[in-house]
């Protein structure tokens, strides 16, 4: 074999692995008919499924997001950026399993233990009960869960483990897909659930262990910044429960609390103020209510500045072009930054009409719904052809809003109407819904 560097295929360096290949050629389809015994295919009916009851963790969000707590015996890859509280929780999970009777091991590759003693005093006494093993050797791993059985494991991170006969850096895509491998092996063959958790780059992909992600029965996301005290939990994929399902967490000095009614926590902060306007947002199957800034200002660059934070960059450049094109609101010369508040990311269409009129809002130096007492709630995505375009649970985000004293809501009209929402079929009846006095550039 010729030795090449980069992948002809991706072309990313030192991405390509060395694996064995299975003898094939000769003879083929043909030698397999002759030599194997076919299998026996079962209807689906006659096969036995177990209900298996699920290992709670205790930690309502994490529980909610996994799908009711743990599959015993399935596979769990928790992904985040450095310091985002990926050890805390699964300490955390881990302390709450053990009190509870399940024995559990939590194997540190990147800690000693007795730097992970440390963060457990501060998790409280039920944390220093969980057993605790610092290593980074694969095959030393798999003989201590072995000879140990644990229900649970946590593998902090996944990253960080090597096989001796591997050539290949730990955390390089050979080494953490044969780790992976022999992981998940013995967690089916002795019934043992395992939490690995991987580090994710700043790209936001989960570093080497994107190659886990078809391995495992479960992808857990653990997004927030780690200067602000939000983190959201969500499920990429999940074979035992929705992928829908948002958990919020708060940092705090005992470690990661649960934030019951993120909505409250949200619009308490906001003011009303200009540029501020209040998203009526559904995470999973709650509705939530998040604070979307924007400013606006006159650019001093050839091409001006887009900032964001919480939403997808291409899709601020659309919204910006709908507002130009259909609400004649033009940004051409300007900079724009948007932030969701929180550390709060919107991964949903629905946000759209928020990120619109919170910019509309800056632009004209003017607060939405008029008053600037109390903040603006809105829902929608916007089409090209600025329309503002029905998305689910309508009924749900505005009683939401409601519930916190936003009424009424602007959104797309629904099938039914609703006595809290303030219909708008388009962009630019949602802008003179907003901006009430203002006839400007918006007047039809
Ligand atoms: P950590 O779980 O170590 O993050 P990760 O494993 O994802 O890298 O914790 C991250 C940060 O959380 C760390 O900077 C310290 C802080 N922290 C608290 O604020 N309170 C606590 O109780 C604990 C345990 C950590
Ligand atoms: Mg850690």
């Amino acid at each position: 074999m010729a030795w090449t560097g980069k992948c002809p295929g991706c072309g990313e360096w030192n991405t390509l692995v060395e694996t064995s290949a299975t003898a094939t050629g000769a003879g083929g389809p043909a030698r397999k008919r002759s030599g194997v015994a076919a299998g026996r295919p079962v209807a689906l009916r006659e096969v036995s499924a177990e209900r298996v009851s699920r290992l709670a963790t205790g930690i309502g969000e994490l529980d909610r997001v996994l799908g009711g707590g743990i599959v015993p015996g399935s596979l769990i890859l928790l992904g985040g950026s450095p310091g985002i509280g990926k050890s805390t929780i699964t300490g955390m999970a881990l302390a709450n399993l053990q009190a509870a009777g399940a024995e559990t091991l939590y194997v540190s590759g990147e800690e000693s233990a007795s730097q992970v003693r440390l963060r457990a005093e501060r998790l409280g006494p039920a944390a220093l009960e969980v057993r605790a093993l610092a290593e980074t050797s694969l095959e030393t791993i798999l003989a201590t869960i072995e000879a140990e059985k644990p229900a649970v494991v946590v593998i902090d991170s996944i990253q960080t483990l090597h096989r001796a006969e591997l050539n290949g850096a730990p955390g390089s895509v050979g080494q953490v897909r044969e780790a992976a491998n022999a992981l998940a092996e013995a967690a089916k063959r002795l019934d043992v659930a395992m939490i690995l958790v991987g580090h994710v780059t700043k790209e936001g992909s989960l570093a080497g262990p994107r190659v886990l992600e078809h391995l495992v029965d479960c992808v857990l996301q653990f997004d927030g910044e780690k200067e602000r005290t939000y983190r959201t939990l969500r499920a990429i994929k999940n074979r035992f429960g929705a992928t829908s399902e948002v958990g919020v967490f708060e940092m705090r000095s005992g470690g990661l609390t649960e934030v019951v009614d993120p909505s409250a926590r949200f619009v308490e902060e906001a003011t009303g103020a200009v540029g501020s306007v209040v998203l009526t947002s559904m995470e999973g199957t709650r509705p939530v209510l998040v604070e979307v800034q924007a400013l606006v200002n006159p650019s001093e660059l050839e091409i001006p500045r887009r900032v964001v934070n919480g939403i997808d960059r291409n899709r601020l450049s659309m919204i910006l072009a709908v507002l130009a094109r259909h609400g004649g609101v033009g940004l051409g010369t300007s900079d724009v930054f948007v932030n969701v508040i929180g550390g709060v990311r919107i991964d949903e269409p629905g946000g759209d009409l928020a990120v619109a009129l919170a910019v509309a809002s800056a632009q004209r130096n003017q607060p939405a719904g008029g008053t600037g007492s109390k903040p603006l709630a809105c829902f929608g995505e916007l089409g090209l052809t600025g329309d503002l375009r029905y998305v689910g649970h309508a009924d749900r985000r505005v009683a939401e809003a409601n519930k916190f004293g936003l009424d009424p809501v602007i959104g797309p009209p629904g099938g039914d109407s609703l006595p809290g929402l303030a219909p708008c079929a388009t962009v630019r009846q949602a802008l003179r819904a907003a901006f009430p006095d203002e006839r400007g550039p918006v007047a039809v």
